[in-house]
């Protein structure tokens, strides 16, 4: 009723709103192995303009940075530096996590505090350290270029552009970066015994076993996300006192156990997206196996699920680390 009456107002005072929906038919995605099917594919026209935007540096208030420069295609779409560079060099504290397959999370961001990717879209572009502009300017920015405004009319049936509509088309983009049919799913999901070498096939029984860290990183029957997309605290980031440098998800929701929690994140393609933890801290794959074996940073929030491993040999190790390199997917062109 309130809907009705508003779309009246609106209508009778001759100020309609520019949709945000896309036009034509949806293009399907194919699933690939290892995967669930992609939620809410949109229609290629939306695709094609949200991966121009992405790789625009038009979406930076001085023209200097892309989305594609902290999320590098080349790099697994993360970025090989520990804390990104914005805008006239601001430095930001945490790692730029990979795009591939961030549609299927439950939250965006380390700390979860975007629900879907529509609405983290505009987190950057308004982020004084990343992209720099209001949203004034990165419309105005956007409409000055003829080919987007040419590509808006493709997406959405006329070439007005607002914020909502870049991030949905943005949006759109991501939600095609899916990327499954990894070694580690052809031996579990495609029933191809050849698929992980003997290394990686040990590093997944102890992946699943006494290393403990599938209770996070799930691996389902039907497919593998490696997250549990809940929060945890790992000890990473703390500084020579012992202080937590970053409070992660406790500043979303001022719960005391959230001290320093970030959310599990997904291990898909993760040889290619070096260094890692939310704040790039740890260098290498080895890096990161060797801080679990000793149980992470002891701190009054640690996860009780975190203890030393002991007996963990050399070997174990390594056969952890052929797991994790077994994870990198196959790319479609
Ligand atoms: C200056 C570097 C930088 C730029 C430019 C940038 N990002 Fe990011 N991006 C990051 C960092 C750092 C994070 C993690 C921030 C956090 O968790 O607080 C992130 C997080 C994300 C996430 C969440 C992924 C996840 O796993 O939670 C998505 C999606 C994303 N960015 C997409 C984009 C899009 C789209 C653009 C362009 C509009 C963009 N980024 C521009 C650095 C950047
Ligand atoms: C208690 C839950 C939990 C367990 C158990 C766990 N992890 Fe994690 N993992 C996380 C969280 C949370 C993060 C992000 C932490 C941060 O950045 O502060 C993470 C991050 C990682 C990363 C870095 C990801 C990136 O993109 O930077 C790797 C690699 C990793 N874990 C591998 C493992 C391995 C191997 C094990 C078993 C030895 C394991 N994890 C056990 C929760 C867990």
């Amino acid at each position: 009723m309130r809907w009705l009456l508003l779309t009246t107002l609106v209508t009778m005072v001759g100020c309609t709103k520019p949709k945000a929906d896309f036009m034509g038919a949806v293009v399907p995605v194919e699933t690939p192995l290892g995967l669930p099917p992609v939620p809410d594919p949109a229609p290629a026209a939306a695709v094609a303009l949200g991966k121009s935007l992405f790789f625009s540096p038009a979406l930076s208030v001085d023209g200097s940075v892309a989305c594609a420069t902290c999320h590098q295609p080349e790099k697994g779409f993360a970025d090989p530096r520990a804390g990104s560079e914005g805008v006239k060099g601001a430095r930001g504290n945490r790692n730029a996590p990979s795009v591939w397959n961030a549609v299927y999370q439950h939250s965006q961001f380390w700390d979860g505090r975007a629900k879907t990717l529509e609405e983290q879209a505009s987190g950057p572009m308004l982020n004084a350290n990343e992209m720099g502009h209001t949203s004034n300017s990165v419309v105005a920015s956007v409409r000055a270029d003829p080919k987007f405004r040419e590509m808006m009319a493709a997406a959405y049936g006329d070439d007005t552009v607002t914020m909502e509509r870049i991030a949905k088309a943005l949006a759109a983009y991501e939600r095609i970066l899916v990327r499954g049919n990894s070694p580690f799913d052809r031996f579990v999901f495609g029933d191809d015994p050849t698929a992980m070498t003997d290394e990686a096939q040990r590093g997944l029984k102890l992946f699943r076993g006494k290393a403990n860290c599938a209770t996070c990183h799930v691996i389902g029957k039907d497919y593998a996300l490696f997250t549990d997309h809940q929060f945890h605290n790992l000890g990473v980031g703390m500084d020579a006192t012992g202080e937590l440098t970053d409070l992660g998800r406790f500043k979303i929701t001022g719960q005391e156990r959230d001290k320093g929690a970030f959310r599990t994140a997904s291990l898909r393609n993760i040889a290619e997206t070096a260094p890692y933890m939310h704040d790039g801290s740890l260098k290498t794959l080895k890096e990161v196996v060797d801080f679990y074996v000793g149980g992470g940073n002891a701190n009054p929030q640690l996860d009780p699920l975190l203890r030393p491993l002991t007996m963990f040999t050399r070997q174990e190790r390594a056969d952890l680390v052929a797991f994790l390199e077994s994870l990198t997917g196959e790319v479609k062109p």
